[in-house]
């Protein structure tokens, strides 16, 4: 931890000077007005949050746990922050779930949770099936294993096992985030486990004894960085009845963009070791700001989601974010899928369709036009600062497809959004949105994002743009790009032309929509 906090571990002082942790209280619409507050994404009320963790949807709601940190805007004194949601946008926040135990195990870092539906832990207590927290105690000796926690009341409060730890640590510094699920095909629990640069995976009868089943080396070319909160899954090649295994693994330091970033493989899973079916790096997202990426599963009315939420945020710079009285945000959750590329198959993803249910007024609507310069589709209104942009692009790969998005203010801030024929990649220019970070020599540098090769003759892109990031994805594609961004004032204006190399642009279809704040509307807005 030391290396990218710069702080010498979590200390004990610092939980037993610290207020009742367990004063998150559900989010009020009073609060959540400061500068730069996401208003579709999900923050706490207060204080420090990395990675997702546990995520599972229990029937009913999705539960989203959290590295919090209760006391501080900084990395420190690990936690399991809570909350709850039915629709992965409006969510509530529950009383912290795992405490921090200095004095015992340690802090409580990064991990996954089950619901047990056959008792086989025998923490159930006849009633209700377990819900079982399987995750990272972190010593204040810098001593990492792995422990339990479970619940009997659905979620509201949370035991420590005390046969903890379940898996000792064999004498490696990196032994962390295990993530777990019920592997059909061996009928077991099975854990992987980032292990500096490989993933360890572990098999389970009862989620209390593990035996282990095998290493996935890091392959040679896919960076030097520490390897972190892997997650494991199967899914369907879209068109296809096939199916691939896709694991994804979070590194830092090395990420394309600088930092921190999430990559996968492709490839199978025979309940004991993982094969991947290529062997160059591929990045869930270019962007410097999604990390630590895990996902949920969700089966309705016959049909199987998986969504992925990542922590919106850079290991570079993520203790310097000028937000208060929190630092951190989640991702938008983001449907995903794998479908076949000439390259080879691909992950591809899609901000969840629950997101249509915030789409308030279309603010542009526009048909195809030929752009010989930029133009701003609303004529120079200031725009609602919540937006989901959707524009198709007429032209082959390689042939002409072009395009420049500014968003700008009267006060001299942009953010620019290029689309250049050459790479063809986009690329985000945040130089001019950087407000307070300006010391942070990783946040303000040119961020490229390849796009996927497209089959048809029309590219369509969305870009997702909240009060302090920009989340770009290509239709039918990967997720491109999230940017953090941070403005003195609100980025109001928004201007489409053609690439600042190009003369022509051929838009085939654009069209604006405002977001709705889930946090700022309710009774009292
Ligand atoms: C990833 C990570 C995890 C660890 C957690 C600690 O961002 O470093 O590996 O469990 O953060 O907060």
């Amino acid at each position: 931890m030391d290396s990218k906090t710069g702080k010498s571990g979590a200390s004990g002082d610092e939980v037993a000077a610290g207020r009742d942790a367990n004063h998150v209280g559900h989010a009020e619409p009073a609060r959540y007005r400061e500068p730069h507050r996401p208003g579709f994404h999900f923050t706490p009320p207060e204080n420090w949050i990395n990675d997702p963790n546990g995520l599972f949807h229990d029937g009913e709601r999705f539960h989203l746990f959290y590295q919090y940190n209760p006391y501080d805007k900084v990395w420190g004194s690990m936690h399991w922050g809570h909350a709850v949601s039915a629709d992965l946008l409006h969510w509530e926040h529950r009383p912290i779930a795992l405490h921090a135990e200095p004095d015992k195990l340690g802090f409580i870092f990064s991990g996954s949770a089950v619901v047990d539906r056959d008792n086989s832990s025998g923490f159930g207590n006849g009633a209700l099936a377990p819900f079982v927290a399987v995750f990272t105690h972190h010593s204040r000796y810098d001593v990492q294993v792995q422990s339990l926690a479970y619940s009997n009341d659905r979620g509201n409060t949370w035991r420590m096992y005390d046969g903890n730890p379940v898996i000792a640590n064999p004498g490696v510094a990196d032994f962390r985030d295990p993530k777990v699920f019920r592997d059909r095909r061996s009928g077991r629990w099975v854990m992987a486990l980032a292990v500096r640069d490989r993933i360890s995976f572990y098999g389970s009868a009862n989620l209390k004894s593990w035996a282990k089943l095998s290493d996935f080396r890091r392959p040679a070319g896919a960076g030097a960085g520490v390897w972190e909160c892997p997650d494991l899954f199967e899914a369907r090649v879209r068109g296809t009845d096939e199916s691939r295994w896709v694991l994804l693994v979070s590194m830092n330091p090395g990420a394309p963009n600088g930092g921190s970033a999430t990559q996968y493989f492709v490839g199978d899973f025979d309940g004991r070791r993982f094969t991947p079916e290529h062997t160059e790096a591929l990045w869930m997202d270019h962007g410097p700001d999604q990390y630590a990426a895990n996902t949920w599963k969700i089966r309705s009315a016959g049909e199987e989601r998986r969504i992925v939420i990542g922590w919106m945020n850079n290991w570079d710079y993520a203790n310097h974010l000028p937000t208060a009285p929190w630092r951190g945000a989640m991702t938008v959750p983001r449907e995903i899928g794998l479908v076949r590329t000439a390259a080879g198959t691909r992950l591809v993803a899609e901000p969840v369709r629950e997101l249509q249910a915030l789409h308030g007024r279309t603010v542009h609507e526009s048909a195809a036009t030929a752009i010989e310069g930029p133009f701003e589709p609303c004529g120079g209104q200031a725009l609602p600062e919540l937006l989901d942009v959707e524009l198709a692009l007429d032209g082959r790969a390689g042939a002409g497809a072009s395009l420049l998005i500014r968003m700008f203010n009267d006060g001299g801030e942009e953010l620019l959004c290029e689309l250049d024929t050459s790479g063809p990649a986009l690329t985000v220019n945040r130089d001019a949105a950087a407000d307070g970070m300006e010391s942070y020599t990783g946040f303000a540098r040119r961020i490229a994002a390849p796009l996927q090769p497209w089959a048809a003759d029309s590219l369509r892109l969305r870009l997702l743009k909240d009060r302090s990031s920009i989340e770009l994805f290509q239709a039918d594609g990967p997720s491109l790009a999230t940017v953090n961004y941070f403005t003195e004032k609100p980025l109001d204006r928004l201007e489409i032309g053609p690439s600042r190399a190009a003369s022509r642009l051929a838009l085939g279809s654009l069209t604006i929509r405002e977001i709705a704040d889930v946090w700022r509307s309710g009774p009292d807005s």
